[in-house]
């Protein structure tokens, strides 16, 4: 039998065949949102989808990036108090979480919730992650289960942490004043840029006729209405970086907020290294609110907008300044970084929806930011 080596070299090159064919197949040009696909997500070569370590502490651990509920377990514990009032006032057992990652949130929140929670279920387009989340939650094993596909009607509180900004965008960029798509081509075995002239623009006129570059989240969009259509009872929390639309096509912004992260180094190059490394953007929250706002809905299931704001007011809301003076001092230095200004207090937003009749949410009692969509 021959051995089967992860050698990221190797990864890549299979990668970039593989892209390259598409790019061949659709005649010599790709979106950038079908190249950020296959990047992240062809089976057994995209970045998520492979065995690379991803999330954790320290570049040392082989990792990338560091999460809210990789940092502290007093995230998951703060994200709880929200979670658990949702599954009160919409009558639901049940959490859904999407793109678990190493599991860490969902073992906290296990460990919080209790009895509140009957079934927990996790839904990820990366299948290689499955065994550690397994590994991590065996003492939950009797309430866990891992779904590819999304039943016919779901009910209860979906969570996703950093998930919207892993979806695939689409890059618009204005030259000579005139609005193209940026999307990936081949020139001599390498993957280049090319912008073709597009209908597609930003969903707010952006002032000015500078050269700009940005980023459209039609994915994102029609995840929230799929979720809209299946989820008869419950709430929608989504946390993630981003902002509302006036700040995110904001005529300054004009690089976009495309990223990637490799060994806690960003870069801005999402066309090198393919595979082996995350790429990211920045989430429009008035985006994803008006998608669910405008979806035409049976009569009690609309989407309601219960709470935005930033990640901080949020965790404050939700007792973390008390359960850090509980905590020992390491732990304190760990959850101050969620609350920071300068680290993730202000950039990360958190988005609670629900279905049926609006209620009072914990979450954003102090400093709800609506108004800013
Ligand atoms: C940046 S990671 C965040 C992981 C984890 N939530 C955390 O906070 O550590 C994004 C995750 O979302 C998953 N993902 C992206 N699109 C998804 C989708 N449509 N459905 C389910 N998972 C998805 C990716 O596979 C990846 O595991």
């Amino acid at each position: 039998m021959r051995a089967v080596t992860t050698e990221p070299t190797s990864l890549t090159t299979a990668l970039q065949a593989r892209i390259a064919q598409a790019i061949g197949a659709a005649g010599g040009w790709i979106g950038f949102d079908r190249f950020m696909e296959l990047a992240l997500y062809t089976p057994g070569l995209g970045y998520y989808a492979g065995d690379l370590p991803k999330f954790g502490m320290l570049p040392g651990s082989g990792s990338d990036f560091v999460t809210a509920p990789e940092l502290t377990p007093l995230f998951g514990q703060a994200l709880a108090v929200q979670v658990r009032q949702a599954l009160q006032q919409t009558g639901t057992r049940e959490v859904w979480e999407f793109g678990a990652g190493s599991g860490a949130l969902a073992q906290q929140l296990l460990d919080a919730l209790g009895d509140a929670v009957q079934r927990y279920t996790i839904v990820d387009l990366s299948g290689s992650l499955r065994a550690r989340q397994q590994e991590r939650l065996a003492a939950h094993a009797h309430k866990l289960r891992w779904l590819d596909a999304l039943p016919e009607a779901m009910e209860g509180v979906v969570v996703g942490n950093e998930l919207l900004d892993a979806m695939p965008v689409q890059l618009l960029v204005r030259t000579g004043g005139v609005w193209h798509e940026r999307g990936v081509a081949l020139a001599q075995g390498a993957f280049v840029w090319e912008d073709r002239p597009s209908p597609l623009q930003p969903p707010i006129p952006v002032a000015g006729e500078h050269d700009y570059l940005t980023e459209i989240h039609l994915q994102a969009e029609a995840f929230v209405r799929t979720l809209g259509e299946k989820l008869r009872r419950g709430a929608l929390l989504l946390i993630d970086y981003g902002f509302g639309e006036r700040e995110y096509y904001h005529p300054q912004r004009h690089m976009g907020t495309l990223m990637c992260h490799r060994a806690h180094q960003a870069d801005a190059n999402p066309l090198a290294d393919v595979g082996l490394k995350d790429i990211t953007a920045h989430v429009n929250f008035t985006g994803i609110v008006l998608a669910a706002q405008e979806q035409a809905l049976p009569a009690g299931q609309e989407w309601q907008l219960l709470g935005y704001t930033t990640q901080a007011h949020f965790l404050i809301n939700c007792g973390l300044p008390q359960a850090m003076e509980r905590a020992p001092l390491a732990e304190r230095a760990m959850a101050a970084k969620l609350l920071m200004e300068h680290e993730m207090g202000e950039l990360f937003q958190v988005l609670l929806l629900g279905k049926g009749q609006p209620w009072d949410a914990v979450g954003f009692a102090q400093g709800d930011r609506s108004h800013r969509l």
